[in-house]
């Protein structure tokens, strides 16, 4: 009897407990529920149409009468970039110089959800601090081809890697009472006539490559707001796609949040209204120098249409409530906007950190790094080597607080020690071929030097209010190639011939052509553009002072006619002819198709050297239904202390529909001590084995075996195993 009693009380306890916790996050729900209720039916409508378009450069309009503000957007997805005037005039009088953090793939290259946060909460804070209530990152349009000219603001090639790495950017920056804006949703994945091509792919395509990272932002991300990409998608404008902004977005993933159109990409007043754009930005560009801000597709034509019952008015109300709720979700409206940090230590000591764990050590041949601290001199030969970055790129571009060149890094480190002589090399005017001169004066700089370290690769753009001359890693512009450019081809072999101990440094978004000279160099290290103390990190890892981490996020083929988009889809499309795009390359982006077609890359997915080694041992797997729990040991069986990315990759035996040869479904990065051992368990849910039917519209996971595959790379595979499910 009296278990019974107490049974009954504590279930009643239960439920009381319940309901006030339900009341209270409910009630606090309801209460903004409540409040954006009561401000829409307040609006006028010329107040909520004024709501869903600019008001200047990048800010939306306000409703001051209200007590709404305008809605402050910022590029970009690296660092807060630097002031607009209304009429689109770089303001260069502000004081904006902030911190500078690693391009996008450098981040994704340190497979460190943690860091992603980290770096997600410098980029909010500074952006608090700047008075930004929307900073326009994360970029994670996938990586099909290395010609992109914006790979080096994106992540990576893996849909699966794409997700992990955004999902701690975005929280990073929204608990920073800012909100960050997922873009470039979708389809996005060429620069070459951006504005008007038209893509085609298959379901199949889009649900398992193209969509998860934009579903991971919204559902595990919490993403406030989306930005709706400039090109067309299955004939359709993306800004007034139906099926992905209404059917997908919304209401099949949920989003609460506000779209935004890219700058300029709304075309048409009542298909944006009715097929899910909420704010219209900038249209503006096409009305300079005087922007009469009313003319917008989605400005006073919606007043009229609505008075005249062409356009109905609850569909202006659903848009508007959708910007109140960010701006409640921001703080903005009833919340303490939080003040923010700009330029301090800590943000610079992340901006190392993400650089130090995303730079690549790609090889490293009779272990010629780390360089040892007695040498007597280092030839720094190319012009990269003494180039800032930071204003490169486009609108990602960032008025660096300061910027840590590798020549300077380098110099840091060798202090009055070691005799740094620096050659430029090559210069960088886009087309140019070697200059005889400066490649004397290199060969002169590295026979007389120890060691040689090059730094060249791709570049930003030169000149910094022109983003894209002489660029090749720039907004609105591809690559044509994958050739080095600037006649480094040249310049590093008659290095080379002067001085084998020639350690090449690529900086860059991406793969470039090493053919030339790759089995001549001993070692190479990838650093992206690393932010402003990435040359204080490189020169850590040159000289051991940073046992480096990072790992591929994208395949570096060894030339471009390897590359699926080439082989089996189109890049950029015949632009000249259709403006159709087609993705034939389908699901086989990346490493997906370099297994499943057997064709050798330069350097793989996944791919990442560190001065100490590992070892994979006692893989063990526990079936639960359908789910797997993945364990296995990882021991440091080097000399000095170090991080691995273990990475496990799944492979169908017997695929009903085609599948790639592996898929990425989880990953680990473990920091061991040498000696060091440590177990790493990873679960595998249903998902991880489930891949989109297109013939049965959905998700499905076919019943048979399936190998797990284990190792540092996707090419080197340690441990195998195959369960039955
Ligand atoms: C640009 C870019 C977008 C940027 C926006 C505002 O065209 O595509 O990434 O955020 O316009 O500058």
């Amino acid at each position: 009897m009296m278990m019974k009693k107490q049974f009954c009380t504590k279930i009643w306890m239960l439920a009381i407990a319940t309901f006030c916790i339900l009341q209270t996050n409910g009630q606090a729900k309801f209460d903004t529920t409540a409040k954006i209720a009561a401000l829409i039916s307040k609006l006028t409508l010329e107040e909520k149409v004024k709501m869903i378009h600019a008001s200047s450069s990048f800010t939306s309009g306000g409703v001051p009468r209200l007590g709404i503000p305008e809605l402050v957007t910022s590029d970009g997805p690296h660092g807060v970039r630097p002031e607009h005037g209304r009429d689109w005039v770089l303001d260069n009088n502000s004081l904006d110089s902030g911190t500078y953090l690693p391009v996008g793939v450098c981040l994704a290259a340190t497979w460190n959800p943690q860091l992603g946060y980290d770096f997600g909460s410098v980029l909010g804070s500074e952006a608090a601090f700047r008075g930004k209530n929307v900073i326009l990152g994360p970029g994670i349009n996938i990586i099909r081809s290395p010609l992109n000219g914006r790979n080096f603001e994106y992540e990576s090639e893996d849909p699966f890697l794409v997700s992990k790495m955004c999902v701690g950017y975005i929280k990073g920056v929204q608990d920073q009472g800012v909100s960050a804006c997922v873009k470039h949703y979708l389809a996005n994945n060429q620069e070459s006539k951006r504005f008007t091509i038209n893509v085609e792919m298959s379901e199949r395509a889009l649900r398992e490559i193209y969509m998860p990272g934009f579903k991971a932002a919204v559902q595990e991300g919490g993403v406030n707001t989306l930005m709706s990409s400039y090109n067309k998608f299955r004939g359709q404008w993306v800004s007034h796609s139906n099926y992905l902004l209404n059917q997908v977005l919304k209401k099949e993933w949920g989003f609460k949040g506000l779209v935004m159109s890219d700058w300029d990409a709304v075309h048409n007043t009542a298909q944006a209204f009715w097929n899910g754009m909420d704010l219209e930005m900038g249209t503006d560009l096409g009305m300079l120098p005087n922007p009469d801000y009313g003319k917008f597709k989605l400005g006073d034509t919606v007043a009229a249409l609505i008075k005249a019952n062409k356009l109905p008015e609850y569909l202006l109300d659903e848009k508007v409530r959708r910007i109140l709720y960010v701006m409640f979700k921001t703080g903005m409206i009833d919340g303490q906007a939080k003040k923010g940090e700009y330029n301090t230590k800590a943000h610079q000591q992340t901006a190392l950190k993400v650089a130090e764990e995303g730079i690549v050590l790609l090889k490293n041949e009779n272990n010629i790094l780390p360089l040892n601290k007695n040498i007597k001199s280092i030839a720094v030969i190319g012009f990269n080597a003494d180039r800032k970055q930071s204003m490169g790129g486009g609108s990602s571009q960032v008025r660096a607080f300061y910027e840590i060149t590798p020549l300077a890094g380098l110099k840091n480190i060798a202090g009055n020690k070691i005799k740094i002589n620096y050659a430029q090399g090559y210069n960088i005017v886009r087309g140019a071929g070697p200059d005889q001169k400066l490649i004397d004066e290199a060969v002169a700089a590295a026979s007389k030097s120890d060691v040689v370290v090059f730094v060249g690769g791709w570049t930003h753009g030169y000149n910094y209010s022109v983003w894209s001359d002489n660029a090749y890693d720039a907004e609105d512009i591809d690559k044509a190639d994958m050739n080095m450019p600037f006649g480094q081809d040249e310049l590093i072999k008659a290095v080379q011939k002067a001085n084998p101990k020639t350690v090449v440094v690529l900086m860059g978004g991406g793969a470039i052509d090493m053919t030339q000279w790759v089995d001549k160099t001993p070692a190479i290290i990838q650093s992206w553009y690393a932010g402003l103390e990435g040359g204080n990190a490189l020169a850590k890892i040159i000289f051991g002072e940073v046992n480096p981490s990072g790992k591929l996020p994208m395949t570096f083929p060894k030339k471009l006619q390897d590359n699926p988009s080439f082989v089996l889809g189109e890049y950029p499309g015949d632009t000249s002819k259709t403006l159709n795009v087609h993705y034939l390359d389908d699901i086989y982006v990346g490493y997906r198709y370099y297994d499943t077609y057997k064709v050798e890359p330069q350097f793989a997915f996944g791919h990442g050297l560190s001065y100490t080694t590992f070892d994979y041992s006692d893989l063990k797997i526990t079936q639960a239904g359908n789910t797997a729990l993945v364990t296995f040991t990882l021991k440091n069986t080097g000399k000095v202390p170090g991080a691995e990315i273990a990475e496990l990759y799944i492979h169908q035996q017997k695929a009903l529909l085609p599948r790639p040869e592996k898929e990425l479904k989880g990953f680990q990065k473990i920091t061991l001590s040498p000696g060091e051992q440590k177990t790493v368990s990873i679960t595998l849910s249903e998902d991880a084995f489930k891949y989109f039917n297109d013939v049965k519209n959905n998700w499905v996971m076919d019943n048979g075996a399936f190998d797990i595959l284990v190792g540092g790379s996707s090419r080197s595979i340690k441990l195998k195993s195959t369960i039955n499910l």
